[in-house]
């Protein structure tokens, strides 16, 4: 393959190959890596999550030079870093505007995934890392959030460590482990810091290098959802497939562009986005002594939030445990397999029996963190005999979108303050997010699907 070719040894690229796979590896992901050629919209944004998360790097560097990881010279420093040091407002709404952005990118570009199903076979381990990647991101966010120091940073990392004291036994120690102290404090600040600057930063690259890596061995998906792969010409080249560098370059950059147009407004014009960027309560200095009377976490944790704070007592005896006793019932009359009825029958047994033993703060803690981790089994609950929503059922599409829809309420209610009619719906909310997937073995696959072409389909622009 032309991968393999004998290297050039003449010239100083020729020097750097003969010591280092520079040409190969341009070739093998950049210019001799296919890409399916009718790549859409939806694909800017796997480029455009890397360019944050260069921006957040740089940025991050730029602000840790000037900020002070101690509580009583941390939100000072912040303050110092806006009003004295030279362009430091710009760094630090670039940084804090690269967060929400961050957020707005990477859920694109799950949606995306959902959109043509392409965590399915063979690009499992890519989205595994991919979730990983969510995960890793809400925790950078979190640890990130504490560092301004403000009323929020401090109450809202109080409320959600707080959160693992509901962990029978272990709990309240392991809340204090966290801490480093009994409230939040110094401590919590300096560990916080640590783990915002460095550890996970060096967890999340090396997850986006591992990605990268899948991506391009298993090769891209597209909006056909059809393998490109399977199609080769004489010479390998799969027929569909277009040179990454230059055509998908260029297109990337386009789309750069675009963000970056976007990006700088919201830096410029509005970079507290009306307090979901950036809370008005953030611009008061942290009081342990006074509780903020409404505490939110950020706009892009809101709908996980909501799943938490939904589950009240009542909402386990009168939702949760009528939805999963439909689910029970729906895999001891379809599943084929003992096993499979046995683990279903055992899970909802101890489930509801803990609803009744266990705190309802407990399951709270229990479904916002299922609520996040549910997307690793996507690739194993979609039983759609294709993979693009091009070609099922209109309704399949019509499911995803509710889903979305759902997901935007629950996390609009999460910034509101609890009332009866907004927990209300925000229980609805929950048990629609979470029927979407429990269901998904069984709607995945009714209705009838179009036949999918045997190449991609796509018209010149
Ligand atoms: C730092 C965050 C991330 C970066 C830098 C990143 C980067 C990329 C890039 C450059 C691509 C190829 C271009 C594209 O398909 O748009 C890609 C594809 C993909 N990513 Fe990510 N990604 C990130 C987070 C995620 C997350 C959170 C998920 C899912 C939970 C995910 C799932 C996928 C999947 C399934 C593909 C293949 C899409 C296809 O071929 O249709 N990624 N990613």
């Amino acid at each position: 393959m032309a991968a393999e070719k004998q290297v050039d040894t003449k010239g100083l690229l020729g020097w750097v190959d003969q010591r280092f796979p520079l040409s190969s590896n341009w070739k093998a992901h950049l210019s001799e890596y296919y890409a399916p050629k009718n790549f859409n919209f939806w694909y800017f944004f796997g480029s455009l999550a890397m360019l944050v998360l260069v921006i957040q790097i740089v940025t991050g560097i730029f602000l840790t030079m000037h900020y002070k990881p101690d509580a009583t010279k941390a939100f000072e420093s912040v303050e110092y870093i806006m009003r004295e040091v030279p362009w430091g407002w710009l760094i630090r709404y670039m940084h804090s505007t690269g967060a929400s952005a961050f957020f707005i990118v990477v859920y694109l570009h799950m949606f995306k995934s959902l959109l043509y199903g392409s965590y399915r076979k063979p690009r499992e381990l890519l989205w595994i890392f991919g979730c990983l990647i969510f995960l890793t991101l809400m925790a950078e966010a979190f640890f990130g959030y504490l560092l301004p120091w403000g009323q929020m940073s401090y109450w809202g990392a109080q409320v959600i460590v707080n959160l693992f004291q509901a962990i029978p036994i272990i709990g309240p120690d392991l809340s204090v482990w966290i801490r480093g102290d009994f409230v939040v404090g110094d401590a919590t600040l300096n560990r916080f810091f640590s783990f915002h600057v460095i550890a996970i930063p060096l967890v999340l690259l090396g997850l986006v290098a591992a990605h990268i890596l899948a991506l391009h061995e298993v090769g891209s998906n597209n909006p056909d959802g059809v393998e490109i792969k399977e199609k080769k010409d004489a010479a390998g080249i799969p027929l569909d497939g277009i040179p990454f560098h230059p055509y998908y370059s260029v297109h990337d950059l386009f789309g750069v562009a675009i963000f970056l147009t976007i990006f700088s407004a919201v830096i410029f014009f509005a970079p507290e986005m009306g307090g979901y960027f950036l809370e008005f309560n953030n611009f008061i200095p942290a009081d342990p002594l006074k509780t903020p009377l409404h505490i939110a976490p950020v706009w892009y944790f809101t709908p996980f939030y909501s799943i938490l704070r939904a589950t009240t007592e009542e909402f386990l005896y009168f939702g949760m445990l009528p939805f999963l006793l439909v689910f029970l019932a729906l895999v001891l009359f379809t599943s084929r397999t003992m096993l499979t009825k046995s683990i279903a029958l055992l899970v909802v047994a101890v489930m509801a029996i803990g609803f009744f033993v266990l705190d309802a703060k407990f399951w709270g803690v229990v479904a916002m963190g299922a609520s996040t981790l549910i997307f690793f089994a996507m690739p194993w609950i979609d039983n759609s005999p294709v993979r693009s929503m091009r070609y099922r059922p209109g309704w399949h599409t019509g499911l995803l979108m509710a889903f979305a829809i759902v997901f935007l309420v629950l996390g609009y209610f999460g910034v509101q303050a609890p009332s009866p009619v907004a927990n209300r719906l925000t229980q609805i909310g929950t048990l629609l997010y979470f029927a979407f997937f429990a269901f998904m073995p069984w709607w995945s696959r009714m209705g009838t699907f179009k036949p999918v072409p045997e190449r991609i389909t796509f018209a010149g622009h």
